[in-house]
Order: structure tokens, then sequence, then C-alpha cells
């Protein structure tokens, strides 16, 4: 598959003491396929070195105006590399700054010349925050289409609990990923849009209690990614499951197989192909109680249960000429139940997946799969979800 240019965001790093988390969301943009550069204040690299920066990123780390000999004009190369800008940490200063114009050091000249979209993601102590100068500077910014971050609510550097602390890294990498212009995502699949299902369902008896199964929706997120990656605009259809989606894919949470079937449907009229890798239950309670069941008062010897519409075999259905492409976790004779799978259910290829072994299947990192299609069965090696995800993503 033909790589797209990762798309460069410049990480814009302030004075203060929260300069060290900047670290770990170089590495969570990484993570989402982006290529990082780091432009640092003099004050900053008084909380954490430029080589940590430089060694994370393989890039030079830009601080002076002129400490870049071979590049003349600095400020203006950096503006316009970048794809994206983050501020994070932002100062109440850099703030001010930006608000009033002021182009007195390489970062400040810097956010001055960019035509990227900038995030901003303010820290400080709470009194800068809620002053009126760095209030009304907020306002300006918003007013100009800067996007605002944070700051969130918890323990400051000063002692204090209070609003003012950098806040949660996965909603800035959130930001900057969704602020990107789409068609700086260009890639193989750029123009498509994407629906993957993914995650467990959960089925519920009653209030408390619920059916469900053990899939962690490790591999439809990462299938989400790689066709985010790949430049498509993906919607993620998501059961209940712990990890966070990928920043940059529209997801839409859901709890039982009857909502991952309306969800899916819905979003399937705007896609041109679906991957389907949700663990749908089977069968759900024909009855939920509204109410927790007691076992002294309601003994439930028997639950009634009834099937579940088959949200792949629907897709299939109304499908027309676009692709879909469905998963089989299979204990035995896997290539024999997969092919039967895409018979019956009328998708153009299923993954199939050996979730007996010790290396494969649910919750695991790895997974061993077989891409069957009508025309036959390809076997892949044992794969990281994520190459699998990357290799299912190139057939489409
Ligand atoms: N699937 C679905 N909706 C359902 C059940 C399954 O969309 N109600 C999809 C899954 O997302 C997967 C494929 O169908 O892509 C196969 O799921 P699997 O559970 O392996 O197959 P089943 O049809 O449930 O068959 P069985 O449990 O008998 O193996």
């Amino acid at each position: 598959m033909a790589q797209r240019k990762n798309p460069c965001v410049l990480l814009c790093v302030t004075g203060c003491i929260a300069a060290y988390k900047s670290c770990e969301i170089v590495r969570l943009l990484q993570k989402e396929g982006m290529r990082v550069k780091v432009l640092m204040t003099e004050h900053a690299a008084r909380f954490v070195g430029p080589t940590t920066f430089r060694a994370l990123t393989h890039e030079k780390v830009a601080i002076d105006l002129f400490d870049d000999p071979e590049d003349p004009i600095h400020h203006i190369s950096l503006a316009q590399e970048a794809d994206v800008v983050l501020i994070a940490p932002a100062t109440a200063n850099i703030i001010a700054k930006m608000a009033q114009g002021i182009a007195d050091d390489l970062m400040s000249t810097t956010l001055l010349a960019t035509k990227a979209p900038v995030v901003v993601a303010p820290a400080m102590n709470n009194g800068m925050w809620t002053a009126s100068a760095t209030q009304e500077n907020m306002e300006t910014l918003r007013r100009r289409g800067v996007r605002v971050v944070g700051p969130g609510t918890g323990y400051l550097a000063c002692g204090d609990v209070a609003e003012g602390r950098l806040t949660d890294l996965s909603e800035i990498v959130e930001a900057t990923v969704s602020s990107l212009d789409p068609d700086v995502v260009s890639g193989p699949l750029s123009g498509s849009s994407i629906l993957v299902t993914a995650g467990p369902t959960h089925e519920p008896i009653d209030p408390v209690r619920f059916i469900g199964n053990r899939s962690s929706g490790k591999m439809g997120i990462e299938l989400a990614r790689a066709a985010r990656n790949a430049g498509a605009r993906v919607t993620l259809v998501l059961g209940p499951c712990d990890i966070i989606p990928p920043a940059g894919v529209k997801t839409v949470h859901v709890e039982t197989a009857h909502e991952m079937l309306e969800a899916s449907l819905d979003a399937f009229a705007r896609c041109t192909h679906a991957i389907c890798a949700a663990a749908v239950a089977d069968y759900t309670p024909s009855r939920p109680a509204n109410h927790k069941l007691k076992k002294t008062l309601e003994p439930l010897d028997v639950l009634e249960l009834k099937e579940t519409v088959d949200i792949l075999a629907e897709l299939s259905r109304v499908k027309g000429d676009r692709r879909v492409i469905g998963f089989a976790a299979e204990t035995d004779e896997v290539c024999d139940y997969a092919m039967r799978k895409l018979e019956r259910k009328g998708c153009d290829a299923i993954v199939a997946n050996d979730v007996s072994r010790a290396d494969s299947g649910f919750g695991r990192d790895t997974n061993k799969a077989w891409w069957v299609t009508s025309s036959g069965i390809e076997e892949f090696p044992l794969l990281t979800k994520k190459a699998l995800a990357e290799r299912i993503v190139s057939k489409l």
C-alpha cells in the first residue's frame, strides 16, 4: 500500500512545569501517525532538555530565531511546514503574545506567520488563568478560530486544587488530529468513507446484569486507525470496551446488538465500505427486566432469549457494489467455517482468525488469520493486530 506522507505537527512547548508531559504528547501523536517537530521557548528548555525531544522525534529541536544557520528564515519554514500547530503546555505569556500579535522570539514569530490550524492547551496557576487579561486574550484567540482544550481541574504545582492543569493528554491529541485539514491526510483511501464495527455488545438481563463476551475491541480499533491513516473518513461503531478510540475517527458508542445494528445501518448509508469486526451477541434476553431481579423473589431458572439481527448479513444485503468485510472467530476448522460464513452472509471477504491459539484472538495483541474470498484463501503470517489491520485495509 502506498503510504501517505505523515502530517506534520509543530508542537510548541512553553515554560511550565507541565512541559514534561509534552514528551508523552510526542509519543501519542506519533502513535496516531503524525510526524512531530518540537519548537520550545528558552524557559521551556529549563524544564525539559531539547535532547529529550530530539531523541523522541528524531528531528532538530528549534529554540532560537538564529539557531539554524542552514535555514535563513527559520520561523517561516517552521510555520509553513506545519500541517497543524499544537501549543502544549501554553503559558499565560504565550497566550498574551498570540492575542496581541507580539513576535519577539522564534515561537511567537512562527505562531504569527503560520496559516495552519492552531490548538492551544493552557496550563498555569489558577490566579493567572482566571485573570481578566488571560480570559480576554483567550476570548480573542477563540474568536480567531484557535481551538482551545482545557485547562482541567486538579492538583496544581503551586499546591492548589483548582482549574489550570494541562488537560487530559488524549483530549489534546484528539483535538490536534481532528483539526487537520482532511486534504492533508491523503492516502490510498482518500475520498472513501469506511464503517468499522468493533468490540463486544452487552445484552441486558436487568439494569445491572448483562450477557457479554471476551472481545477487547483491539482489532476493530486498529482497523479504524489503519483506515484513517490510509486517508479514509472513518465511522467506528464501538461496543463497550476500555480502549480509547483513535483520534480523528467518528466514534459512535453503543451497548446492545440492536443499537449497533441501528448505528451501523445509519452510518453505512454514507459509507463506501464496511468492516465488521465486532463480536456481536447472537442472542439477547427476550424480556429484559426494568428493575434488578431478586433471586429470592423471582428465581431465574430459565432465561428466555431471542436471536439478534446479523449486522454483517444485513449490510451485505443492502451493499450494492460497495465492499463489506466480515470476521470469523473460530476454534476449529477455521477456513471451512469461514467459507460457509462468507456464503451465508453474502459479504465480499471474511478474515478468519484462530481464537484457539494462545497468541491469537480475544484480548491478545497478535492474530493468526486467513483472508477468505470466493476466489480462494490466503494465509497471513502471525501478525500484530496493527499489522493485520494494515493488511486488511490495503485489500480495500
Ligand atoms: N456479526 C454481526 N452481527 C451479528 C453476529 C455476527 O455483524 N449479530 C458479524 C461479526 O461482526 C463478524 C461475523 O458476523 O464479522 C461473524 O461473527 P461470528 O460470531 O464469528 O459468526 P456467527 O454468525 O455468530 O456464527 P457462529 O457464532 O455460529 O460461529
